[in-house]
């Protein structure tokens, strides 16, 4: 008999085809009735494989008696309450690292497209108005001024590429970093009023939830860019439309949201935002090493090994 794993969201086809070669999944994005579905598997149901953004509830864990372990495709485990997993003996494995470098490249991407104004420019060559005149001038990112709020993995990475650019690079986090040169400020809005660039790559979850505030957003300034890749819930979204759309920052990157994949129309209307549909670690190659890897931890729980990337 196979160990029955429901998975909340899809994974690519090379994923669902070995997760199905070796587990009885059950599909809930699938059911009609998702309670029912829940309730009829509820005694079998050893593994959950979900996706950052899906995370795993209390309320869904509480109702599977047999949960061992929870797999994460994505390193934010935030909507994953871990302390209920924690507290109930259940694993939480999340997939550090193998996508580190692409969301560090998206950070880097957005600034350029949002500063350089690539998607504008884009549309004024297909437009034909070029024919008519040189486009308008825009912004220098190389020598900057960056702050990157947040100094994980993924931060050291966006500031290992922007310091090649020349940029000043400071950086705000809970603790400074012994092993990084780059100057540390312990106050987000200092921060963001020395930075042209605000780039936040923090975790997500209650404890940063809505820290980049419309004073951080003031103290950004008129000529400053926000970029974030980390989650909706670090940026207060209603004080971020606010200072768009009356241009107290020059624009904003975001992969994203509060509302995912539904997200607040405003942002639609805006000219200097570029969007990006969470999609900073949506590369064949590092969406291949994620599901590897939560296949892996998966296989050693198993297996009865120690998971090779555990949360809790
Ligand atoms: C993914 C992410 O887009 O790693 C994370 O925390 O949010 C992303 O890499 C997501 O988890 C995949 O669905």
């Amino acid at each position: 008999m196979k160990t029955k794993l429901l998975m909340i969201g899809p994974y690519p086809k090379w994923d669902m085809d070995d997760l199905e070669t070796h587990y009885d999944v059950i599909k809930l994005w699938e059911a009609a009735d998702r309670e029912a579905v829940i309730a009829a598997h509820r005694d079998d149901i050893r593994a959950i494989a979900t996706r950052g953004e899906l995370g795993g509830s209390a309320d869904l864990m509480r109702k599977l008696p047999r949960l061992e372990v929870v797999a994460c495709y994505g390193v934010g485990s935030d909507a994953i309450d871990l302390a209920y997993a924690k507290a109930n003996g259940i694993r939480v494995t999340n997939t550090p690292d193998v996508l580190t470098a692409d969301v560090a490249d998206m950070g880097v991407a957005l600034l350029l497209a949002v500063a350089r104004q690539i998607p504008r420019a884009d549309a004024y060559v297909r437009a034909g108005s070029w024919a008519n005149g040189n486009m308008h001038l825009v912004t220098r990112v190389n020598g900057k001024k960056v702050g990157v709020a947040g100094m994980g993995r993924v931060g050291a990475a966006v500031a290992r590429r922007l310091a090649a650019f020349d940029c000043d690079l400071a950086y705000f986090d809970v603790n400074r970093r012994a092993d990084l040169a780059y100057e540390f400020i312990g106050d987000l809005v200092e921060l963001a009023r020395r930075s042209d660039f605000l780039i936040v790559t923090l975790a997500g979850g209650e404890n940063t939830k809505g820290m980049i505030n419309a004073r951080a957003l003031d103290a950004l300034g008129p000529d400053g860019i926000l970029i974030n890749i980390s989650r909706g819930t670090t940026v207060d979204e209603p004080a971020l439309l606010d200072a768009l759309e009356n241009r107290r920052i020059r624009g904003a990157g975001l992969d994203v949201f509060w509302n995912e994949p539904n997200i607040d129309a405003r942002f639609n209307s805006l000219d200097n935002v570029v969007l990006q549909p969470h999609h900073a670690s949506g590369t064949t190659e590092t969406r291949r090493a994620m599901g590897k890897l939560v296949r892996d931890n998966l296989k050693a729980h198993f297996s009865g090994a120690a998971p090779l990337t555990p949360v809790v």
